[in-house]
């Protein structure tokens, strides 16, 4: 047991799918793994292991924000000796051509958070997926007609923000979308020497004003999904 995920050491897969909302990690494993049987109800954080095409993999809602990530993947990497994990999420996209539904895998992530400038004494790292499940989702994705989007993304602490303009230098400098947990997922996973890969898809564009249904959402979520359960067997 760790301080936020009730498992026995044995009980997380090696390879473990990382969502926000743990009603999607129930809902997912219960529809796309055989045997899904619930490791974690800790603070509703539901956590669970199955069996996907003979693997073991498991998948665990982390909540929103960075704070929030960053317990779970410390703990899933420190205690329980996970070795790759793949996000599952959604984003809003900041260039004005992109289409909800459209799947990004982010190759990397800009913040305005403060948690990097805290690890490296002030100074700014480039969180970073890692190349070979990078390469893999895009072929994965391709091969199932979702033409992928690859490129970066911005991991923000403030989902509501009073200026209208603040995503215009980041839309300048070809950024896809904004979301609020890769850039922690990729510096703690370069730390432990473990592999991770946010896939995303566009569940509104800020730009626009539009956004998806719960229904679309839910069917885009599912394609995800399948791209991430394809890269971790
Ligand atoms: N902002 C931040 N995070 C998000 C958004 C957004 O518009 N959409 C999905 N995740």
């Amino acid at each position: 047991m760790s301080v936020h995920i009730g498992a026995k050491v044995g009980d997380i897969a090696q390879t473990v799918l990382i969502s926000g909302d743990p009603l999607r990690a129930k809902h997912v494993s219960e529809t796309l793994l055989e045997k899904p049987t619930c490791y974690n109800e800790v603070r509703g954080m539901l956590g669970y292991t199955g069996i996907y095409k003979g693997k073991n993999v498991s998948i665990q809602g982390t909540g929103m924000g960075i704070p929030s990530t960053s317990i779970y993947v410390n703990e899933l990497i420190a205690e329980y000796g996970v070795k790759n994990i793949i996000r599952v999420g959604t984003c809003g996209a900041i260039q004005k051509n992109i289409e909800l539904g459209q799947v990004i895998l982010a190759m990397s992530a800009s913040s305005d958070s403060n948690t990097n400038k805290i690890h490296f004494n002030g100074m700014d790292y480039a969180p970073t997926a890692d190349f070979e499940f990078l390469s893999a989702a895009y072929k994965i994705a391709q091969s199932l007609s979702l033409s992928p989007l690859v490129g970066s993304v911005f991991s923000t602490d403030t989902f509501y923000g009073n200026d209208s303009n603040r995503w215009n230098v980041w839309a300048e400098h070809g950024v896809l979308g904004v979301e609020m947990e890769t850039s922690i997922l990729y510096t703690i996973a370069a730390r432990s020497n473990v592999k991770a890969l946010s896939i995303l898809t566009v569940s509104d564009n800020i730009i626009t004003g539009k956004f998806s249904s719960s229904k679309d959402r839910e069917s885009k979520f599912m394609d995800m999904m399948k791209i991430a359960l394809e890269i971790a067997i």
